[in-house]
């Protein structure tokens, strides 16, 4: 749940309170398993609002709460995939179990477990530059699932990829969604992504971003990352998240 959340960033090299305010009174919250994707144009304050809800970066005002489990934990992928190019993938999954207080024993057998998951069991040595965009992604999934978050963060992860390793990875991320029953929330520049996998759309407006639209995505699922593209109601769907873009500031005078 995000009450009226605002960020203000710091002016560089000054004493000023003034800074650039980049998240400006956001409110929403998300119900257990559900998956809500945000659009907003860039610089709108997106990748901001991810890192408050991680407590990343510091709240100006308002409050972020995970709901009443004990659970308070968040997952966070980011559009690159942030392994540690010195660390095997499995040392890279165990990293992060460690930190979160395996032992080393628990970590590895767990880190060993979830590279199985993503389909990966035969890359656990492998170091990132040894591995493809799309297994590098996949093990930085499986490093965000680790340790069971309440709530997955993703911010434009699939962006970086070319087209067919991202319908493959997106179709991947969706199935492993579908049994883990995972709360997601999406950011991506990319409408037509942001349709095919959510239920649910928010729109935000130009920097300082705001929450301007909900758009409600009742497709069927299971989704296909790239099939429910094509199904019936997709287009009307994404035209109304076009519609509640703000217009962009490249064509303005
Ligand atoms: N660390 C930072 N310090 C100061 N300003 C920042 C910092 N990170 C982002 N900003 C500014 O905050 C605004 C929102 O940025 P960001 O959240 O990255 O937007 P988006 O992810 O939607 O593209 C932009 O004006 C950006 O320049
Ligand atoms: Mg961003």
């Amino acid at each position: 749940m995000v009450t009226k959340v605002s960020v203000r960033y710091p002016q560089r090299g000054t004493r000023q309170v003034s800074g650039v305010l980049a998240v400006n009174d956001v409110s929403f919250s998300v119900a257990p398993g559900e998956f809500v994707a945000i659009v907003g144009p860039s610089g709108c304050g997106k990748s901001t609002l991810l890192k408050a809800i991680a407590g990343l970066v510091p709240l100006t005002s308002g409050n972020v709460a995970f709901g009443s489990g004990p659970e308070t934990r968040v997952g966070f992928v980011f559009q690159t995939d942030a392994l540690l190019p010195w660390s095997t993938a499995s040392s890279n999954i165990e990293l992060a179990l460690r930190l979160a207080g395996a032992s080393a024993v628990t970590a590895r057998d767990r880190a060993r477990k979830l590279l199985a998951h993503v389909g990966l069991e035969n890359a656990a040595e492998l170091f990132p530059g040894q591995l493809s965009g799309g297994m590098r992604k996949r093990v930085a999934i499986a490093r965000a699932l680790a340790y069971h978050p309440a709530i997955f963060l993703m911010d434009e992860s699939f962006s970086a990829l070319d087209a067919q390793t991202r319908i493959h990875v997106g179709n991947f991320f969706l199935t492993l969604l579908a049994e883990s029953q995972q709360t997601v929330v999406f950011v991506t520049h990319d409408i037509e992504e942001a349709v095919a996998v959510a239920d649910r759309v928010l729109v935000m407006s130009h920097g300082p971003g705001r929450i301007e639209r909900e758009i409600a995505v009742p497709l069927p699922r299971p989704r296909d990352y790239h099939a429910s593209r094509f199904v019936a109601g997709f287009d009307d769907l994404q035209r109304r998240v076009w519609q509640a873009l703000p217009a962009s500031r490249e064509l303005e005078q």
